[in-house]
Formats: C-alpha cells, sequence, structure tokens
C-alpha cells in the first residue's frame, strides 16, 4: 500500500496495529504506531527511511509494486536506531551499491547496528541533493533525539521530513492530520514528547528557531511515526516550542504505591487539603503499581508540582516509586516543585530517600514531606490536609 502525500512524493511505510510497547518495553503505545518510509519520484529517486525490521520483507515486497529498486538513486537514512533503519540490510541486499546519504553520526551507528560497509555519503547541514527540478535540503539535528538524527526539506513541494520530531505512536489508516481525531492525536503527541524529548528541550527550541531562520515555505511535515502534518503544519512546531520552554498546567500530581493503603490514604488527604486550598488547580492521583509508567510521566510533564509518596520498606521505597524516580532523574524537568510523603512502621527513611531523588532529579523542594507512622489516625489524617493546604498556598 502507498499513499500520495504530495505530487511525486508518496507514503509506502507500515502501519503497526497490534504494536503495545516500544523501545523494549520502556514506551506503551496504546494505539499502536507507523513505521513512516517515504519514496520521492522525480528526475531522481530518492527512499527516506525504511520500518522496523519485522516488517521489513513486506517492506520491500510492498516497495517492489511501487518502483523497480534498482531505479531508486539514493537512499536516505536520517536516523539509525532500527525502527527507522531495521529494514535497511534487506533493502541494500537489493541495491548494494546504492548511495546512502546521511550525517557523520549516522555512518558511525548505523555501522554500529549492520556491520557493513555500505556507499555512504556523508552530508551536513546546508548540503543538497539534486532530484532534477527539484532538491533535498539536508538539516543535522543531533540529539533530536539521537546524535545522528538528521531532517530534510524538499524544495518545489515545501516538505520537511523531520524524522522523529513531531511524530506520535499512533496507528490510524487515515495518515493526515486532518482526518484524525484531534484528542487523540494531541495525547499522543504530548506523551511522546514528555517521554522522549524532554531532556532535550534545549536543543528543540535552537533547532526549530534555527530551521525557521531559513525562512523556507512549509506545506508538510512528513514525520516518520504517525501522521502527516498537511494542515496548518506550523501548529505542531508551535506546540514543541511551548512544552519545550518549561512548559506545566495548572495542575499537581499526586504519584505513589502503597502496601496497607496508608500511603494511598495519605495521598488521598493530600488531595482533598490541596483541593479545599485551590479550587482551580487539576489534581491527579497515580498509583504507580497500576498505571502505566508513561502515561504518569505526561502526567508529570504537564504539571507544576508533584508529590510522590512510598512507604519504607527494608530501610528503602517500593520498586514502583523507585522506578519512576529513575526515569524522571533522565528526562530533566525543570521549573517543577516537588514533596515527599509516605507512611512507615519504625524506621521511616522513605521520604528522605524520595526527597534525595526528587532534588537530584532538579525538582525544587518545598520541604522536608511529611510522613505519618502506622496506619493514619484521624490526627494524621488532618495533618495531611492541612499539609495539601499548605501546599496549595
Ligand atoms: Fe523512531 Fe529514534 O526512533
Amino acid at each position: 500500500m502507498s499513499i500520495n502525500v504530495k505530487n511525486n512524493v508518496f507514503w509506502v511505510g507500515k502501519i503497526d496495529w497490534e504494536l503495545r510497547k516500544f523501545h523494549g518495553d520502556e514506551y506503551s503505545t496504546h494505539r499502536g504506531s507507523t513505521y513512516n518510509s517515504y519514496l520521492i519520484k522525480e528526475e531522481k529517486t530518492a527512499i527516506f527511511d525504511t520500518v522496523w525490521a519485522p516488517f521489513a520483507e513486506e517492506y520491500v515486497r510492498n516497495l517492489t509494486k511501487e518502483i523497480e529498486l534498482n531505479n531508486i538513486d539514493y537512499v536516505i537514512a536520517p536516523h539509525a536506531e532500527i525502527d527507522h533503519s531495521g529494514a535497511l540490510p534487506l533493502l541494500m541486499s537489493h541495491i548494494p551499491d546504492t548511495p546512502i546519504y546521511c550525517t557523520k553520526n549516522g555512518v558511525k551507528s548505523l555501522k554500529g547496528h549492520y556491520h557493513q560497509d555500505w556507499n555512504f555519503n556523508v552530508v551536513k547541514t546546508g548540503d543538497r541533493l539534486s532530484l532534477g527540478q527539484k532538491e533535498l535540503i539536508f538539516v543535522e539535528a543531533p540529539m533530536l533525539h539521537w546524535p545522528d538524527s538528521m531532517f530534510c526539506y524538499l524544495t518545489g513541494d515545501n516538505i520537511l521530513f523531520s524524522n522523529d520530531a513531531f511524530g506520535q505512536h499512533y496507528a490510524s489508516e487515515y495518515m493526515f492530520n486532518d482526518l484524525v481525531d484531534q484528542n487523540e492525536l494531541f495525547n499522543e503527541c504530548i506523551k511522546y514528547y514528555a517521554n522522549i524529548l524532554t531532556p532535550f528541550s534545549p536543543m528543540v527550541i535552537k533547532k526549530i528557531k534555527e530551521v525557521l531562520s531559513f525562512n523556507l515555505p512549509l506545506d508538510i511535515i512528513c514525520t516518520s511515526h504517525g501522521i502527516i502534518w498537511r494542515d496548518k503544519p506550523e501548529q505542531i512546531v508551535e506546540k514543541y516550542l511551548n512544552w519545550a520552554d518549561n512548559y506545566q498546567e495548572n495542575q499537581i500530581t499526586i504519584v505513589y504505591d502503597t502496601m496497607w493503603n496508608g500511603t494511598r490514604v495519605m495521598a488521598e488527604k493530600i488531595a482533598s487539603g490541596i483541593s479545599d486550598s485551590d479550587k482551580e488547580v487539576t489534581v491527579k492521583l497515580f498509583n504507580l503499581a497500576k498505571t502505566d509508567k508513561n502515561d504518569v510521566i505526561t502526567e508529570i510533564f504537564k504539571s507544576k508540582a508533584i508529590l510522590v509518596g512510598s512507604p519504607t520498606i527494608n530501610k528503602g521505597i517500593l520498586v514502583s516509586v523507585a522506578g519512576i524516580l529513575e526515569e524522571i532523574k533522565g528526562l530533566k524537568f525543570k521549573n517543577k516543585k516537588a514533596a515527599a510523603f509516605g507512611c512507615y512502621g519504625w524506621s521511616g527513611e522513605s521520604t528522605k530517600i524520595i526527597s534525595e531523588n526528587l532534588e537530584s532529579a532538579g525538582f525544587e523542594l518545598v520541604d522536608n514531606g511529611i510522613r505519618v507512622m502506622w496506619n493514619p489516625d484521624n490526627e494524621s489524617i488532618t495533618k495531611c490536609i492541612e499539609y495539601g493546604k499548605k501546599l496549595a498556598d
């Protein structure tokens, strides 16, 4: 199956409806994903990206229905991660001498993955490749989100091939932003940004400003995952500039795990104190042991403050809480406040451990947190409510 994007540009990728986990088990994909490969058939023919390895045979088989493989003049490999390059070895086995255009780091990562000495052609920002009447202009985009990442711009059709940027893990038969459910689409976009791009936000802003400074007309953004932005493509660019700029909504998120419900009760009472004091703020609670971690991270991304709770166990904290703390440390959230809470029976280290982790992850601690010995009694419940009020104030 191919889909005409514009004039001689065709989508020749794979819609993966079944995918529920990406990056191993690291990223939940509730709505599947797509691996977008594009075929450009001008006087010269270029293929942009491939698909993930399990679909390599299907991809190459479908591609042969669109073009005689020997007629492909250029292979563009903007990113070596295997959801993009997985079908490259099979494709290249049919056309081993065809030049591959990628960044200097792209050569390293492609060689690192496949140990092949393909006909690599290194490109850098501003380099052009003629397809006849139209040209591809290359723009390096290091750390968006790998060192090898690269954008390409097709003159004449005014298409930006943005690779992972502006994408979403979102399977749809419709493939264009104006044809899909907007809530689903933007939920997947913000989840993708929060979980993958947050640490690279300074580079996101810099790269977008650089690309905008070229003053190139922009009609379409062809991402490597999810739908193609053909209706007001600038809307996702504006979202990225907003999300990259220490984004927050008027939301406080409480995440916790619990053994005998003491820490859960604390979470709920703190939440009710926050709501009592501030009727405007959105308060959300998530039990980390029962909630998808990528959805939790998306909510943390949207928050101005978070509370993290765990009972003390073996002088430590519960594994689900330790896991999310490790994750948010790497994501480098900025401009967010935080506090810890938890029940304990005798030693009671959990709030201290959580606070230290939050601080080292870059959160601004509100205080030393709140802890309750044994199960919360009426006095402790009142303290939790008051704590929530004080926090909201
Ligand atoms: Fe879509 Fe960085 O892989």
